[in-house]
């Protein structure tokens, strides 16, 4: 991780590493468990596919489409979904995937609406965290980096649906 002049960035070999150091946790928690790995769509699709490919283990993926940033009341932090899962989480150890925890809102709505379905364990597992900026109490389980407060985009994050396949991470001018 560096400031680029005083641009924020984390380079693709930076994130590589980090997903290989986070893989191997995960395999230690998880190896013989079967677990399913439950992405949320769109911004977490990259970090997805590194990260299962990193986990030389039996596993299952599924995804979740929800509302993107901005789209749902900040207050209550309802969110709207828009691809619900196929595989049942009843019974399952699941880890929900996701690209960055902010405000929290969203991850609090997804993690609720799963526990109501009777998984038999939940954690969460966030490549990026913007704690700062949290409105919630909910913490990941796995975090990638903390991050500061400014706008990321790249390896999957977008600002009006640009940059998600840039292989690194940036700050976007405000
Ligand atoms: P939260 O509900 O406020 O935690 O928002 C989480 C979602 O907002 C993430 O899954 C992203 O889609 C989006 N988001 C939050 N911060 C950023 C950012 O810095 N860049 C791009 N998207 C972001």
């Amino acid at each position: 991780m560096k400031e680029k002049g005083s641009l924020f960035l984390i380079e693709e070999e930076r994130i590589k590493k980090r997903i290989k150091e986070m893989a191997e946790e995960i395999k230690k928690d998880y190896e013989g468990k079967n677990p399913l790995f439950v992405g949320i769509l769109k911004g977490a699709f990259i970090f997805m596919a590194d990260l299962v490919r990193a986990l030389d283990m039996d596993l299952e993926i599924d995804f979740l489409a929800v509302s993107s940033y901005g789209k749902f009341t900040e207050t209550t932090g309802e969110v709207e979904i828009l691809k619900d899962l196929q595989i049942p989480v009843k019974g399952r150890h699941v880890v929900i995937v996701e690209d960055i925890v902010d405000t929290g809102l969203t991850l609090k709505y997804i993690k609720d609406m799963i526990q109501s379905r009777g998984p038999l364990s939940l954690k969460i597992c966030a490549l990026l965290d913007k704690k700062e900026r949290r409105r919630v109490d909910i913490d990941a389980d796995y975090v990638g980096f903390s991050v500061p407060d400014r706008f990321l985009v790249g390896y999957g994050l977008d600002v009006a649906e640009k940059y998600r396949n840039l292989p690194y991470i940036k700050e976007i001018e405000g």
